[in-house]
This record gives C-alpha cells, structure tokens and sequence, in this order.
C-alpha cells in the first residue's frame, strides 16, 4: 500500500535570486622580487543586490587588492597571477574583453577611492568631470548632460549645484571633492559601488557625512555597495553585512549584529576592542593589536592569525581553518575560519 504524498512537502522550495556578485576561491598572487605575493588567498563571497557588505581589516590584509580583482582592474599578466571566479550580474568577470570591461567601470560599477584628487582633474571643471562620463556611457547631449550633472550634485548633498559645476577641484573642500567623486561613480546608475577606505583621508565630522550619503543613497537608490575600512568603526551601524580579512582570507563573516555581538574569531574580537569606546577615558591610547601582521611571501604554517592569537592551540600552527559555520543546523551565515572559535563565556572579561 502507498501513502499519498501530501502536497506541501513536493511544493519546490522558493528559488534563491541569483546574488548580483559570486566571488569563488579567488587568489591574487603578486610577483614580487622577494617572491610570489599571496594578496587575496583563496577568498569567497557573495553579494545580493542593494546590499552593503562591509570588508574590514588591518592594513596590507588585501582589501583593495580583493577589491581591484573584483573590478577586474587586476588581471593574470607579467606582474601577477589571477585564478578563480568573479561573477558579476551573471557575467565571468575576468573572461571578458578589455572592451567590455571598461564598459562596465563607470556604468554597471561605480567606483570611489580614498583620494578624491587622484579621480579629479585639476584643470577640469566639476562639471565636465560628469558630463564626460554621462557622454560616454549615456550618449547624453550638451543641455540634457548638464542637467543630470546639477541633478547629481544635488543627490549627493552639494548646495548651489548649479555654481558648483563651473568650479575647479581645488575650489571645494575635501569633503565636497569627495562628494562629487560619488556624484561620478553614480552618473549612470551602477548596480554595484565599490568605496575603498572613502572617508580616510577626511576629518571625523566629514567623514560621518559622507558615510550617511554612502548609506542614503545604497537605500534610496537601491546600490549595492562593498564599503572597504581599516576601521571596524567605519562600517559598524552601516553595513549589512561584514567580512573580516586577515592576510588575503577571510577570517570571519556574519550578518552585521550578529559580528558585533558574538565574534567568534579571536582577530575579529581583538579588533572590535581596538575600537575607541565612548567610556573611554579622554585622551586614553588607542588599543591596538599586538603582534604584526603576517609576511604574505612567507605566511606562517596553518592559521596566518596564529602567531598573534591569545588562543592559540597546536592544531592552529599545524593546518588552514577554512570558512565554516562551526554549528550544525546554522543557516545564519556567521562563518569563521577558526579551529577554536571564541566561546560566549570569553566575552566581556577581556
Ligand atoms: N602593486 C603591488 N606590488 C607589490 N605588492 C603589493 C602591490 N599591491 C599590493 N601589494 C601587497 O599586497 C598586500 C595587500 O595589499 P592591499 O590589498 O593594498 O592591503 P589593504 O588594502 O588591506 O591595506 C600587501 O602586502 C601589499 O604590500
Ligand atoms: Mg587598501
């Protein structure tokens, strides 16, 4: 005798909708003359569409060059070598043509970087550093250019935009300067912002600002956005979610909340203690991490955090952790790649 199959349970489950970016296994090797450069050693991640992810970690942990790689600005060539998966709104990132490739920069990417000078001309005005791109991407004419370009300035929070634009670079403040930049990398609606370290080289109150523009627009507009900080501050209360890098790997990624309140890599806990607190007595020294960060020619054997690690166990120096959940049943996405995860009883005794 059978059983009917009730119908519930032959309902196919709802598709996932294809993320509008899938990073695989991705390695940026760098072909120094003290020998091969791991940068970005094995990275994966996604990116759902309209959705800020952001990725954190000390200096030389190989944000930028993860993020130049994903852009596709840093192909296999002389100087390096470039092995896995970039795949950007369906489209194999790095097998496509030069061509095709600088199509995408300045249209389907936009991209922001920590010097607004270097994307500015000095000898240009701001506004024809938006009507060009709107020409060639968008075949815009003269007046309907400059009308977008005034609509631009205005979304990103510049006043009197129609003033602005006949002025140079060096006529606004850094933080308007930065401000147009993102005006610039969002002249033809991109799906994806790439912001590298937008507000270091700003003062604090500035650099608040444009973190709200950032923030503002990825809502209003819908822009995914990879927001790149050597400060967990920078992307604490933004982001959606965060990865943590640590010599070219990710260390940790979870949901926002869920790093802030339970890291369970001891790197990630060392940097959210590195954060000034506000109970901080003025003036107190900025806690940092002890140790330096790992040769990427010659990383140490197994976990690259080992030899900093307050933790460390012999399995840790003996293999690579890889990402993992850690717990059955886990379907939150906070992964670690850590033999011996930071337990909740560590937390709040440092
Ligand atoms: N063009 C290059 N030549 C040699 N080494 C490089 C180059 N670019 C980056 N690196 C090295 O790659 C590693 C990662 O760099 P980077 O991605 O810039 O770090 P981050 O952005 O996290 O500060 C560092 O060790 C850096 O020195
Ligand atoms: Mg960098």
């Amino acid at each position: 005798m059978t059983t009917s199959v009730i119908s519930d349970e032959s309902a196919p489950a709802a598709p996932r909708p294809a993320p509008l970016l899938r990073v695989e296994n991705l390695r940026t090797t760098i072909h120094t003359a003290r020998g091969d450069l791991r940068a970005v050693d094995g990275v994966s991640l996604t990116l759902a569409r309209g959705e800020m992810l952001g990725v954190v970690g000390e200096s030389g942990s190989g944000k930028s060059v993860l993020g130049r790689t994903v852009m596709g600005l840093h192909r296999t060539g002389p100087t390096m070598t470039v092995s896995g998966l970039v795949e950007f709104d369906g489209q194999d990132v790095h097998a496509m043509s030069p061509r095709a490739l600088r199509s995408m920069w300045g249209s389907d990417v936009g991209m922001v970087f920590q010097d607004p000078m270097t994307a500015l001309n000095p000898v240009k005005r701001v506004g024809t550093h938006l009507t060009e791109t709107l020409h060639a991407h968008r075949g815009l004419g003269r007046a309907a250019a400059r009308g977008r370009a005034v609509e631009l300035l205005d979304l990103v929070g510049i006043p009197d935009p129609a003033r602005r634009i006949t002025q140079y670079p060096h006529e606004l403040s850094g933080g308007m300067r930065q401000r147009v930049v993102i005006a610039m990398a969002l002249a033809n609606d991109p799906k994806l912002l790439i912001a590298d370290e937008p507000t270091t080289a700003l003062d604090v109150t500035v650099q608040r600002q444009i973190l709200d523009l950032l923030e503002r627009l990825q809502r209003e507009l819908g822009t995914a956005v990879i927001l790149i900080s050597h400060n967990l501050g920078v992307v604490a209360g933004r982001a959606d979610r965060v990865a943590v890098m640590y010599g070219g790997r990710i260390a940790e990624t979870a949901h926002a909340a869920d790093l802030f309140v339970s890291p369970r890599h001891p790197y990630t806990e060392a940097l959210l203690s590195a954060i000034p607190r506000l109970d901080d007595p003025p003036h107190a020294r900025l806690r940092a991490i002890d140790g330096a960060p790992p040769d990427m020619v010659h990383p140490p054997a197994g976990c690259r955090f080992a030899p900093r690690c307050a933790y460390v166990h012999d399995d840790c120096t003996r293999e690579l952790p890889v990402l993992a959940s850690g717990r059955a049943g886990d379907e939150s996405g906070h992964l670690a790649a850590c033999f011996h995860p930071v337990a909740n009883a560590n937390r709040g005794e440092r």
